[in-house]
């Protein structure tokens, strides 16, 4: 029987988990399909053979360009990752004809639009489930699963790294940069951790999930992304006093045609699922209008994990191959002219609940000043911590607020940073209140 024949673009740590299963598997994915998957080549410029994955020097090209227009080739499966040559390898297998997966939400968030349109034209399919919670299968529930319902907010703890960080220091104590060592040492987070500890590869798995939660475009420079370094410990401590736990959250929203879409360490009740949800562990806390709240947890990076999201890509695209099926181009879940581009909301308009923190001289009428400005912007007090002085010569305010606009907390902070009472940066953290 004719196999299915797969060529792997890159084989460092998913891919060597795709090889893995490829062998392990295939008996069974041969019964699932009713034909066998056969890794035709891979393209990885510093791969070595190994017998035990069967992987043979005839089976190793260098020439990825020539490897995705090969005709014996069915399915393109990118894990390069990063832009080029990812894009321009996706798009030439898509003119030749084949189906792609990708885990490479970097490459979706800011060219799904030509990717996706590119494959529709063709009656193509790009599988892109490995790109958003590594082993969690939110693209699929998103696309199948939820699709009968409308979709309000999405809630992700998608970035492993941070989420770790986030819960050595709220474990342990200590502050982010010891944190960042030891996610370091583990193996968690990256040599060079910038797009992760600075939130944009959340914000990149923003983006597909808006795309897919709410049928619009979204490209990663429209989402507000703060990162997690300016997290102290006595942020977290103070989170814990009131009620809270510090998450790295991506929200989206979707506000009478208007989508909410940003990423910044957040606030939520300590005793929620998603305050859990520790180490490198992703969730994502889906809010829909007829379902209510569901939740999916896992794994969301590692090798076998992610690598089994890409084998259900393959599987599922072998199979619509097999029965020649054409629902194969609907990606995002419609018909790609329906999509969309999303109507952002600007982050000036967005309200929340704030925790401000103030370190401030321990004089008479401090406390008041900073509170009529607040008062003068329309914000109001909702609690406040103030400690007692110890030996130094400046104390910590808490204030927490009610809903208030982000233009509003702005211009607050702006004047409040002009007293000369007033030591350093007020530091602040949304809180998400509604989840
Ligand atoms: N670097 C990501 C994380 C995994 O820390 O979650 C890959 O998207």
């Amino acid at each position: 029987m004719k196999p299915i024949r797969i060529a792997l673009l890159g084989c460092v740590t998913v891919g060597g988990g795709v090889v893995k299963l490829l062998r392990r598997n295939a008996q069974d994915y041969a019964r699932k399909l009713g034909r066998p998957l056969e890794l035709a080549a891979i393209a990885d410029r510093s791969l070595k053979p190994d017998r035990s994955l069967g992987i043979t020097r005839g089976l190793i090209t260098r020439d990825s360009a020539a490897l995705v227009g090969r005709p014996d080739i069915d399915i393109v499966v990118e894990l390069f990752g990063g832009l080029e040559p990812a894009r321009s390898l996706i798009l030439k297998a898509l003119e030749a004809g084949k189906d792609v997966v990708t885990g490479n939400k970097a490459l979706l968030a800011e060219h799904g639009e030509e990717i996706f349109r590119g494959a529709a034209r063709r009656g193509l399919a790009v599988g892109f489930e490995a790109s958003v919670g590594g082993g969690v299968p939110i693209i699929r529930t998103l696309r199948q699963a939820l699709a009968g319902d409308r979709q309000r907010a999405v809630y992700g703890i998608v970035n492993g790294t941070c989420n770790s960080i986030l819960t050595t220091m709220t474990g342990q104590g200590v502050e982010f940069k010891a944190a960042l060592a030891d996610a370091q040492k583990s193996g968690i987070a990256e040599p060079d951790p910038t797009l992760d500890i600075e939130g944009h590869d959340a914000a990149h798995k923003l983006c597909l999930l808006v795309s897919l939660a709410f049928g619009v475009l979204l490209k990663p420079e429209r989402v507000y992304t703060e990162g997690i370094t300016r997290v102290t410990q006595s942020d977290i401590a103070y989170a814990r006093e009131l009620g809270y736990a510090i998450k790295l959250l991506a929200i989206a929203k979707e506000d009478g045609g208007a989508i909410e879409a940003r990423v910044h360490p957040t606030m939520i009740a300590a005793g929620h699922l998603l305050s859990g949800v520790g180490g490198a562990f992703n969730a994502i806390y889906i809010h829909g209008e007829a379902l209510g709240s569901t939740m999916y947890w896992g794994l969301g990076a590692g090798q076998m994990p992610t690598a089994t999201a890409v084998m259900a890509d393959v599987l599922e695209i072998a199979r619509d191959r097999i029965i020649g099926a054409s629902a194969r181009s609907h990606a995002l879940g419609l018909p790609v002219e329906h999509v969309r581009r999303a109507h952002v909301k600007p982050m000036d308009d967005v309200v929340c609940e704030y925790y401000l923190r103030f370190m401030v001289r321990d004089k008479p009428g401090v406390l008041g000043a900073i509170a009529s400005i607040l008062g003068r912007n329309g914000i109001s007090i909702a609690s406040v911590i103030q400690k007692d002085r110890g030996a130094e010569k400046t104390v910590p305010i808490i204030m927490r607020t009610h809903d208030t606009p982000e233009r509003n907390l702005k211009r607050a902070l702006g004047q409040i940073r002009r007293l000369t009472v007033v030591d350093a940066n007020p530091g602040f953290i949304r809180i998400e209140e509604s989840l």
